[in-house]
């Protein structure tokens, strides 16, 4: 049992939070992160109203939030009516302007964790409301920005004085959690480390991908957004595995961008037959650390009892 302000705030026993992962984080996922004593959140991606009210219903009673891209909910704003309507354990919004939701949020006593990727960021986003903020570096698979979660984090915890703090980008085993809470954060919020969970909504190719996965080769870039039509604001950028897709095209932007219809033919076929030398699999550097098809519970136990013993061990570091 580890004790935070992140942990006190929500009635956890382990400081981590499932990320709200587009097409990953489901509602059995959630429910297992929960159940294991994390937060779990279910991720609302794009906005999807059949599947978000099927994953609700799929995490049962447990006490799960929901994630939602904030530029993209700017679009359907009727899905947070529609989180908020459950009782969520949480609100997660990341990528956009907070303003337009974190009055609703609030009036429905729901607690808003927002994540950011500067320092600027973090405190506008107290400014606005949010109980709880992520402090999100490049290293994260999936969409994020430029700096490092390493110095970000604690310059955005030493911004924030009484606001929860969690580090998100890389942090994926015991060692990592420990260092983020070395760092001064009151938890982490883990992406790639559950992308391959018994219960992720990932195909069986994308976790077999990310099991054989190497943070040598992950990248940044646009391509796989041109290709799925989706409209990202800068500064945003996904990180993904490295694939023969991201080797022809994201040297080529424009010409993708012409070819686009062809392109994107030719990418949907590859997604549903789980062919992943074209088809993302999203993953963020910390993917050598994800050794096998695990269940959620395991991952997050394993999490935190190393943690414990990291946490233990650099006692003896100190003379
Ligand atoms: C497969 C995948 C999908 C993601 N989808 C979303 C999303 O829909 N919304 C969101 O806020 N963040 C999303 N993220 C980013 C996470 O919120 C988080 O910042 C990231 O996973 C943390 O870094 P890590 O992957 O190294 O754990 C996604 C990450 C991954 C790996």
């Amino acid at each position: 049992m580890m004790d935070t302000a992140f942990t006190r705030r929500f009635d956890l026993t382990a400081p981590v939070a499932l990320a709200p992962m587009a097409g990953v984080s489901g509602g059995a996922l959630a429910a297992a992160v929960t159940h294991a004593g994390g937060l779990g959140l279910i991720g609302g991606g794009y906005g999807d109203r059949a599947w978000l009210e099927r994953e609700l219903a799929a995490a049962g009673n447990a006490a799960v939030g929901v994630g939602f891209i904030t530029w993209s909910l700017a679009k359907q704003a009727a899905l947070l009516d529609l989180a908020l309507e459950r009782k969520p354990r949480a609100i997660f919004l990341s990528f956009g302007d907070l303003a337009p939701f974190a009055p609703k949020v609030a009036r429905a006593g729901v607690p808003l964790i927002a994540q950011v990727q500067s320092v600027v960021d973090a405190r506008a986003a107290v400014d606005q409301g949010a109980a709880v903020v992520v402090a999100q570096g490049s290293e994260a698979g999936g969409h994020g920005a430029a700096r490092a979660t390493l110095p970000l984090v604690p310059a955005a915890v030493d911004a924030l004085p009484g606001t929860p703090v969690l580090a998100a980008g890389g942090i994926a085993d015991g060692r990592g959690l420990a260092a983020a809470l070395a760092l001064g954060a009151a938890g982490a919020v883990c992406g790639t480390a559950f992308v391959a969970a018994e219960e992720s909504l990932a195909s069986a190719a994308v976790k077999q991908a990310v099991v054989a996965g190497s943070g040598d080769a992950t990248t940044r870039g646009r391509a796989f957004d041109i290709v799925r039509g989706l409209d990202w604001p800068t500064p945003f950028t996904i990180r993904t595995l490295e694939n023969d897709f991201t080797r022809r095209w994201g040297p080529a932007l424009e010409e993708l961008a012409r070819f686009r219809d062809v392109q994107a033919a030719a990418y949907r076929v590859a997604q549903a037959a789980g062919d992943t030398r074209t088809a993302a699999v999203i993953v963020g550097e910390a993917v050598d650390l994800v050794r096998e098809i695990a269940p959620a519970a395991e991952i997050v136990g394993r999490m935190t009892r190393i943690a414990e013993g990291t946490i233990r061990q650099l006692r003896d570091v100190v003379r």
